[in-house]
């Protein structure tokens, strides 16, 4: 087993969800974590309860990944304090509104490329760097089902995850010949404050999508995530891909209501 025990992680949009659970997951595991998100009042209270509970080092950072220069500010803070992270896991993102493409919002669009794209893009081009001259590593890029097919209303939020899916395996050709490993987890429907934020704070709306059967909890994606992590230096999980049991693809579901 590869422990993450004494490492660093860089987990971003760590404020909520898939980001948040796996923060403490892998400080439950000796991880010391360093967290972002735009929230500052979520970002402050997850810092102190997981320094708290497992008494690693904790440091956060509240920016937006769609501003290069705060991306680099925190690289540079990182390269300051003399931290190589040794985890980066690309997680900040969103679905914003699901709407046919004809009648789509350029404001929404523009959310999701930016963050989901260019917000990874930014932080993987700021630390990246690091990480390859230190010669290990992992990177983790959150990615989706949404990245593998395409379904009715999904049309930009899939295109950003299928550019994620290419991303990851771009960087996973760039990084040969160094020890920086890098894998795409894909996740389908998973219970976090991912359907709130797609339908602007309609939380009945949300809750309809995770009716009639048990979705995937953040936990659960945090549970892969640290499975990729202890694999063992020379193995190189590229891509998982997750559902609920009661999915089985983005159109076949077995729900009960
Ligand atoms: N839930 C699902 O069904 C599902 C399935 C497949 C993939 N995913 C992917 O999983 C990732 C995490 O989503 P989640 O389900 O955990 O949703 P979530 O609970 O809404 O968490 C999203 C996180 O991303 C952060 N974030 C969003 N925009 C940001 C920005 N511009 N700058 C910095 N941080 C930003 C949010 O923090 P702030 O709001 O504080 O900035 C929050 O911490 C996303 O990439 C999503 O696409 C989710």
């Amino acid at each position: 087993m590869n422990s993450v025990r004494g490492k660093w992680a860089l987990i971003t949009g760590a404020t909520s969800g898939i980001g948040k659970a796996t923060s403490d997951l892998l400080a439950k595991n000796g991880c010391n974590i360093i967290i972002t998100g735009r929230r500052a009042d979520k970002l402050e209270a997850t810092h102190h309860i997981i320094e708290e509970k497992y008494g690693i080092k904790v440091l956060s950072y509240c920016f937006d990944v769609r501003n290069l220069n705060q991306c680099a500010e925190l690289a540079n803070d990182l390269s300051e304090r003399e931290i190589v992270p040794d985890i980066l896991i690309n997680n900040a993102g969103l679905a914003s509104g699901k709407s046919k493409i004809q009648e789509g919002l350029i404001a929404e669009w523009e959310k999701m490329i930016d963050t989901n794209i260019k917000g990874l893009l930014y932080i993987t081009r700021c630390i990246l760097p690091a990480m390859i001259d230190k010669n290990e590593g992992h990177v983790i890029n959150i990615g989706s089902t949404a990245g593998h097919t395409v379904y009715p209303e999904g049309n930009v939020y899939n295109a950003t995850k299928f550019a994620v899916k290419a991303l990851n395996e771009a960087i996973n050709l760039d990084l040969a010949g160094t020890n920086v490993r890098c894998c795409s987890i894909d996740p389908g429907a998973a219970e976090t404050e991912f359907s709130v934020v797609r339908f602007h704070g309609d939380e009945e709306k949300a809750k309809k999508v995770y009716k009639g059967y048990t979705p995937l909890a953040a936990e659960d994606i945090a549970d892969a995530i640290l499975y990729v992590l202890q694999t063992l230096p020379h193995v190189n999980i590229t891509n998982l891909v997750m559902y609920p049991t009661a999915q089985r693809s983005v159109y076949v579901w077995d729900k009960k209501l």
